[in-house]
């Protein structure tokens, strides 16, 4: 393939309805997107895909049931060693993305670890949003911002989308290319709002668990016939 997307992100959704479909429990979903958020990462990387990053855990998502975010709080943690083994196998840095202040301290501890780990790994980067909300992240991003004036460390005039962008959680990678969700729905429900600001966007139909290296391809086969302007006019 030629054009390559430099940074893809996705919406993993549609584990629950998965798991409905086949007459099992919403949490059989979660565990299903789990063990497929292993082998896409290889997939990805194995195309030329430089950082993929992935929407696991919603600021809204803890408005579930609470015995579906138990489970999902449970799969994270395993997920975080699982992550480290398959991080130093394939020299993929990790970084997860949301506000960690909420999660149980030992699910802190493991984030805290696999990022140590794995920063200076320069295969896949890999970012897992977690807890994270695009509002939540630009509030905080204001608060520090807010705080460096406060203390005369910056000055209002000084305020670029530069300094914004390096105060979100995403400082220092590249905006998103190519935006993908899956299993139907057309919105962005939070997701990287200020960073998708000239990302491609492709939906499917096909939930996450049933999202493979050919839906990869198809979505990467869409991108390659979009033509990006950025505001520009069309090149003839
Ligand atoms: C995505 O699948 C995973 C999370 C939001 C944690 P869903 O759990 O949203 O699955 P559906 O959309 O209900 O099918
Ligand atoms: C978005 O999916 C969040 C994640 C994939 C983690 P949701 O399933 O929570 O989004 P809505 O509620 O359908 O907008
Ligand atoms: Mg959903």
């Amino acid at each position: 393939m030629t054009k390559i997307p430099t940074h893809v992100a996705i919406i993993l959704d549609g584990n629950g309805r998965w798991a409905k479909a086949k007459g099992l429990p919403r949490t059989a979903g979660h565990v299903q997107g789990a063990k497929n958020v292993e082998k896409m990462c290889e997939v990805a990387y194995h195309k030329g895909i430089q950082y993929l990053t992935l929407y696991a855990f919603s600021t809204e998502n803890w408005k579930r049931p609470q015995d579906e975010v138990s489970a999902i709080m449970q799969l994270l943690r395993n997920y975080m060693a699982s992550c480290l083994k398959l991080a130093k196998k394939n020299n993929m840095s990790v970084r997860v993305l949301g506000d960690m202040t909420r999660l149980d301290k030992d699910l802190q501890e493991r984030i805290a670890e696999l990022e140590r780990v794995t920063k200076d790994y320069t295969g896949l980067h890999l970012q897992i949003a977690l807890n994270y909300g695009s509002r939540d992240e630009i509030t905080r991003a204001v608060k520090k911002l807010g705080t460096e004036i406060e203390e005369g460390r910056l000055n209002p005039e000084d305020i670029t989308e530069d300094c914004i962008s390096k105060a979100l959680d995403t400082f220092e990678i590249p905006d998103p290319d190519l935006m993908i969700r899956t299993s139907g729905e057309q919105r962005l429900s939070n997701y990287l709002l200020w960073q998708l600001a000239y990302a491609e966007l492709y939906f499917t139909p096909v939930p996450w668990p049933d999202f493979d290296e050919a839906e990869l391809d198809k979505a990467l086969e869409a991108y390659q016939n979009r033509d990006r302007r950025y505001g520009l006019v069309k090149e003839e």
